[in-house]
């Protein structure tokens, strides 16, 4: 077997064209995620790298490792959270979020007393993006007395832990609009924030993997928030996860995913919002024959 320098210091085995399409297919086949041939450096530094942590000699046997029952899936999560793209931030996109501003202030109007405001953020990674929807409900909401809920969800239990934890580097503030500054926050020590305990108890945290939705007991949701997770996989499959994200909304509900990420997509449930600078859809409040449809 060669071995390849990487980093100046650390030598991980060269991964072969049949151990590059093995492992492809491996990471598509259990999380969606295509890994195009420009990231085979990635992948052999990534998987390297943590065979030399866990003293696996080959890919040979780190694939044996981690495709093997129980302790392979213990393993395997350890990998994902290495291969996931995780870059994430608070209101990461202004736009989308001032969508979702406008709908909750028109539905805020219409929500029954006894009802929740229920969002998703699908592919959430650490919370800053469940966190930043919790904000905007809670601005609303709380003041009239009304409720929301907030649940993101992630393949990755490592960034998930995070994301329960609520607590940022300081720098991620900058990313906050002003108006949610003094209300979202506390300072948790040094270097350190953490959200608000108002906020945090609407928000929870649960390990889902976006090909296995059907096993997700999500519906009726009012937003559901699915940016920068699709680009990673094929068009078949948004097309599918789409499909079964559009059944899950609330009749009204929205559902918001990253500009450019579907541009073609339709389904007879949802009516496409037409702007330039986001990417959602709206579900129909009636059905095919024109019965309301029911929350
Ligand atoms: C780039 S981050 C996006 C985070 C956030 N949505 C945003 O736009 O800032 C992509 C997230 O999708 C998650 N992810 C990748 N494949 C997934 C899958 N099959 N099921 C659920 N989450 C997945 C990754 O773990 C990662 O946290």
């Amino acid at each position: 077997m060669s071995y390849q320098l990487q980093s100046g210091i650390n030598y991980v085995p060269k991964l072969d064209d049949v151990q590059f399409g093995r492992w492809q297919n491996l990471l598509e086949e259990r999380t969606g995620m295509c890994l195009p041939l420009q990231r085979r450096s990635f992948l052999q530094t990534s998987l390297g790298l943590r065979m030399q942590e866990i003293g696996c000699a080959s890919y040979e046997e780190y694939y044996q490792r981690v495709t093997d029952g129980p302790s392979g899936a213990i393993e395997w999560n350890t990998l994902v959270d290495r291969l996931t793209v995780q870059e994430t931030r608070f209101f990461r996109d202004p736009d989308a979020y001032e969508f979702v501003d406008q709908y909750v202030q028109q539905l805020v109007t219409e929500l029954a007393d006894d009802e929740t405001l229920e969002c998703w953020s699908v592919g959430c990674s650490s919370g800053e993006e469940a966190y930043s929807l919790a904000m905007v409900a809670d601005r609303y909401l709380t003041p009239l007395g009304k409720r929301y809920a907030v649940t993101g969800t992630d393949i990755s239990t490592i960034v998930l832990r995070k994301a329960r934890s609520g607590r940022y580097q300081p720098r991620a503030l900058e990313w906050v609009p002003q108006d949610y500054l003094a209300s979202s926050f506390k300072t948790s020590g040094i270097n350190e924030i953490e959200i608000s305990d108002r906020l945090r108890k609407r928000c929870c945290f649960s390990q889902v993997n976006i090909l296995n939705l059907e096993a997700c007991p999500l519906n009726s949701q009012h937003i559901i928030y699915c940016q920068n997770v699709l680009i990673y996989f094929r068009r078949w499959r948004r097309r599918e996860i789409l499909n079964v994200l559009a059944e899950r909304l609330a009749p009204g509900g929205i559902l918001v995913i990253g500009l450019g990420e579907m541009v073609d997509f339709n389904h007879p449930l949802l009516e496409p919002v037409h702007n330039g600078q986001i990417s959602a859809f709206v579900r129909k409040k009636t059905n095919s024959t024109g019965e309301t449809a029911r929350r």
